[in-house]
């Protein structure tokens, strides 16, 4: 733009001087020169601007710049991602000061967070000090088990305590609408992931992406996998790079054995036992409290929530908050009558006397932490349900509340054990099986039918 300011400038300039010096015929000429320089002039910076808008790629390279600054702003630093690839992967990075999951959060898994915190955490907050052939970084963890039991939640509360950038690989993101493209893409994966380090590569549903290779699957996709592994294994080797893979699968056994063998640290996460049902209870309990206000809660509940919070001031002090819990049980009433069994969970001693949520944990065998979270909503939802109408204050949160949901629930985890059960069993749903009974019922009565005719008939002919 500066250019052809001054070129317009120069060119005015010489034409007002010629104009000065010279008669008034060659002034017409001057004029009509400089009009026809000037109208080649416009007629070059449209078509310029035509051709710009008529680029392709333009859109492309918009998107680019626009999410590089977006990148750059999320993690709070310049990140020059390189080509479209990397910008493609920098949509799924997540800052891990935005994620707002902590490992307190989390209820049950301390056995599982104490060992993550020894092998991943301060290798990563530390890297200095895990430099050696026996000191290093773990490259691969897998988290394995049920759906509902925070796999997810503890990916993300391990990053955030790790204070790690997230990407969070998606087997859409690599497969779908780019995938010509899926082993640039997977390139792009891990230089970005060493641009940001330290960074935790998690790969939820793993299985989906990184399934057992089989014969008859699109070879783009097998070529995918073998490019991945081949990735890691070089930055497996490179000791300064702070990257972890963390998977995580409900289908562990589809998992391709190359796989399997690369996640060096494997964690199962089985549905919460009783004591840890507990926690996550009272977790959920004292987030609702918290957010709502201590009102919303039933007193007696609320003292034995603020007991195990007292208790509960990190991951490994579990036991404590469980044992504080029963000092803060004083509720009566709560239908405790089991409190002679002792926890052994995760190695919490139970508490003794009434608890209302060891009460509740008791009467929700089964449950996943999904579905405990699911319960506690419903149960949160019906004071409020039944203050709308009349607009009043709604009543505080209490175990009636939750009695009224177990009655009418089944969880969606319960409900899938038990239809497995009846299926060992006969082969059969639990849907078939009240089918199964009321036909033999039927059966039944007319058998017994017929036999009572055949008798009154054989009566009748008798007293003829
Ligand atoms: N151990 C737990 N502690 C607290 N909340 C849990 C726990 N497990 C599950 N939840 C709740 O259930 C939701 C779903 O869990 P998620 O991590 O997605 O399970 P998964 O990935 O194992 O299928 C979480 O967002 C959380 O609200
Ligand atoms: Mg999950």
């Amino acid at each position: 733009m500066v250019w052809l300011g001054e070129t317009l400038q120069k060119l005015g300039s010489a034409a007002v001087k010629m104009a000065q010096n010279t008669s008034r015929n060659n002034k017409s000429t001057i004029f009509e020169v400089s009009y026809l320089g000037l109208s080649l002039l416009g007629s070059w910076l449209i078509l310029r601007w035509a051709l710009k808008q008529m680029d392709p790629t333009k859109k492309n390279v918009e998107t680019a710049k626009q999410r590089k600054k977006a990148l750059s702003k999320r993690l709070g630093r310049p990140v020059n991602t390189d080509g479209q690839y990397e910008d493609v992967i920098a949509q799924e990075v997540v800052n891990p000061a935005h994620i707002n999951i902590t490992l307190q959060d989390v209820g049950g898994l301390d056995h599982i967070i104490e060992d993550l915190q020894r092998n991943v955490i301060t290798p990563m907050r530390r890297p200095e000090l895990f430099r050696t052939s026996l000191l290093r970084q773990k490259r691969g963890v897998l988290l394995y088990g049920p759906p509902g039991t925070g796999k997810t939640m503890l990916a993300k509360a391990l990053a955030s305590e790790c204070n790690a950038c997230f990407i969070n690989l998606k087997a859409s993101t690599l497969l779908s609408k780019w995938y010509g493209d899926t082993n640039k893409l997977i390139a792009a994966v891990w230089s970005l992931a060493a641009k940001i380090a330290p960074t935790i590569l998690f790969i939820d549903e793993v299985d989906s992406l990184l399934g057992h290779r089989r014969a008859v699957e699109h070879e783009a996709t097998t070529a995918m996998k073998t490019e991945f592994m081949q990735l890691w294994d070089g930055f497996e080797s490179a000791s300064d790079s702070n990257i972890v893979v963390l998977g995580a699968t409900n289908k562990r056994d589809d998992l391709d054995d190359a796989v399997l063998r690369r996640f060096s640290l494997q964690y199962e996460v089985r549905l919460p036992q009783r004591a840890q049902r507990e926690t996550i209870l009272g977790l959920l309990l004292a987030r609702h409290a918290r957010e709502l206000g201590a009102q919303y809660l039933d007193p007696t509940l609320m003292a034995e929530v603020e007991g195990r919070a007292r208790g509960t001031a990190g991951p490994g002090a579990a036991a404590a908050g469980a044992g504080a819990a029963a000092g803060a049980g004083a509720v009566t009433g709560a239908g405790a009558g089991g409190a002679s069994n002792p926890g052994a969970a995760n190695g919490t001693a139970a508490p003794t006397g009434g608890s209302a949520l060891r009460a509740l944990a008791e009467r929700t065998e089964g449950y996943s932490g999904s579905d405990l979270t699911e319960l506690c909503s419903m149960a949160a939802a019906i004071p409020f349900h039944d203050a709308a109408p009349t607009q009043s204050s709604p009543a505080p949160l209490s175990l009636r509340h939750f009695e009224a949901v177990l009655a009418a629930y089944t969880p969606p985890s319960r409900a899938a054990q038990e239809t497995q059960a009846a299926k060992r069993r006969g082969g059969r749903g639990v849907a078939d099986l009240p089918a199964r009974e009321d036909s033999m019922r039927v059966l039944a009565a007319m058998f017994n039918s017929m036999l009572g005719s055949q008798q009154q008939e054989s009566e009748e002919e008798g007293s003829v």
